[in-house]
């Protein structure tokens, strides 16, 4: 179903991001029919281009980023395009901007840009009177780099857009699998009767990456795999898994059922938190050297055991993992049964526990581990199989799984913030993490060093094994299944 039409602004429209997500997800969603004729996508930037330059870039990030994408309609997709150069900080373009943006279609600004250029952008749109009630804005993270900046972002924000105007992008929410986490919890009558303490021994979220800083070391540097990772993405991942069952799927249901999770999150204590940085090997430049400065101490792995201080979960440990240059690029949840509380058959086995994966990526999917009785007459010899259903199989062939931003981009021209984050959402978030990064600083700690293609650091391990468990191994999610 097409969407009504709209104006879509991209600020930073030359960026990198614009250039390799934004642009091309609406480019996906026109072919797939999503795009209305009466859709205007405009670039604005510092840069000094015309509408042709503006088309020919993204032609080339095209040809750069979705080497694999139709291109048959392209020239018709460019011909909803159009630039304005516009100056955050200056006056340049603002006239032009609000005699282009029409005022009788849903009109959206995309802060493609810094953080500290949402003000200006919003302060310029409301002077010059380019946005009303309606408008829509769109931010990006970093939101914020701690409590204390994430409410005044919001505070500038709010100064010209009611909350409803406000779409905050965290892009894990637009993962198909994301979704899927609320779609499997709450269209089934199965797994919700287990899902607490009482039936979950506990529950391992990893989300590993092969890559590095990739030229993005400025920016990392000055964040680390806590502010870049655990605060946003895997937080968010944690609100899915753990929150109540929202009355309805609708923007404040569902947000006020996060909200909850991320008040009840403990803050764990100073041994229940691994840092970790890369170091040179395997071919890779250390990360020190990926960011230039040979003193860093800022992390690029955190492994960490929490808890949710509620009556659904009291007992039950979280543990999160994030880091790059890992051995393999793959985000899942896993959540770990008890054990059956009698073994009924000799076999050591019968104590197994069951456990449900859910891959985000690659190969997304579900996979349930059962125990079952091993073919053959020697008696009850018990194995753990996989009951797996990867989405790629089950689904009909050809069933397309759009990208995170085609999704999010979508929703926000249908008025639907249901998966984006609210700002007392991300205000929360950094409360909780704000006081663990303030310990390290106060501490002086340093990262522990790994070597690239590993896991991560091996203080890691000894985290979980104080707790009698051990880590499922990253990126094969069926060696270790049921361990
Ligand atoms: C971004 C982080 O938000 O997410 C990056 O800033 C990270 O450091 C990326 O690489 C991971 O996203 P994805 O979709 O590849 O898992």
């Amino acid at each position: 179903i097409p969407v009504d039409p709209f104006d879509l602004v991209i600020f930073g429209g030359t960026g990198d991001l614009a250039r390799r997500k934004v642009i091309p997800s609406i480019y996906r969603r026109f072919l797939a029919g999503q795009v209305p004729d009466g859709a205007r996508l405009i670039g604005a930037a510092r840069s000094d281009l015309d509408d042709d330059g503006f088309r020919d870039m993204i032609r080339e990030a095209m040809d750069e980023f979705e080497p694999d994408t139709d291109r048959s309609r392209l020239d018709e997709f460019l011909a909803l395009t159009c630039y304005i150069p516009v100056d955050a900080r200056g006056d340049m373009g603002w006239e032009t901007l609000k005699k282009v943006v029409r005022g009788d279609v849903i009109s959206a600004f995309y802060f493609s840009v810094g953080p500290s250029l949402f003000g200006d952008l919003a302060e310029h749109l409301h002077a010059h009177e380019i946005i009303d009630g309606t408008s829509r804005v769109i931010v990006e993270k970093p939101f914020g780099h701690d409590l204390e900046s994430a409410k005044a972002l919001n505070a500038q924000l709010r100064a010209y857009f009611e909350e409803r105007q406000i779409y905050r992008i965290d892009h894990y929410l637009g993962k198909e699998t994301v979704q899927n986490l609320m779609a499997v919890r709450f269209a089934n009558v199965l797994f919700e009767p287990l899902w607490n303490s009482n039936y979950v021994d506990h529950i391992q979220i990893t989300v590993a990456e092969t890559i590095g800083v990739e030229g993005r070391g400025g920016y990392y540097d000055a964040s680390g795999a806590m502010r870049d990772m655990i605060q946003n993405h895997l937080m968010q991942l944690v609100c899915l898994i753990a929150m109540e069952p929202p009355n309805r799927f609708e923007a404040d249901p569902v947000r006020d059922e996060k909200l909850k999770v991320i008040h009840a999150l403990t803050q764990p204590e100073p041994h229940q938190v691994v840092r970790g940085q890369y170091e040179a090997g395997n071919g890779h430049a250390s990360y020190r050297e990926d960011v230039e400065d040979d003193r860093s101490r800022t992390e690029s792995y955190v492994a960490l055991r929490t808890t949710i201080d509620n009556w659904r979960w009291a007992g039950t440990p979280i543990y999160m993992r994030t880091g790059k240059r890992l051995s393999a690029k793959a985000s899942e949840i896993a959540v770990y049964f008890k054990a059956p509380p009698h073994a009924v058959f000799e076999d050591e086995g019968a104590r197994r526990q069951n456990v449900l994966t859910i891959r985000l990526q690659p190969n997304e999917g579900i996979t349930l581990d059962v125990t079952i009785k091993e073919p053959g007459p020697g008696g009850m010899r018990l194995a753990d199989v996989p009951l797996d259903m990867t989405f790629a199989e089950a689904l009909e062939e050809g069933t397309e799984v759009p990208e995170a931003y085609e999704r999010l981009i979508m929703d926000v021209m249908r008025g639907n913030q249901t998966l984006f984050m609210r700002g007392d959402e991300v205000e929360a978030a950094w409360a909780w993490a704000d006081p663990i990064i303030a310990s390290w600083t106060a501490r002086g700690d340093m990262p522990k060093p790994y070597e690239p293609g590993t896991a991560g650091p091996s203080d890691a391990d000894t985290l979980l094994r104080r707790d009698g468990r051990h880590w499922r191994s990253i990126g094969d999610i069926r060696k270790d299944a049921g361990r």
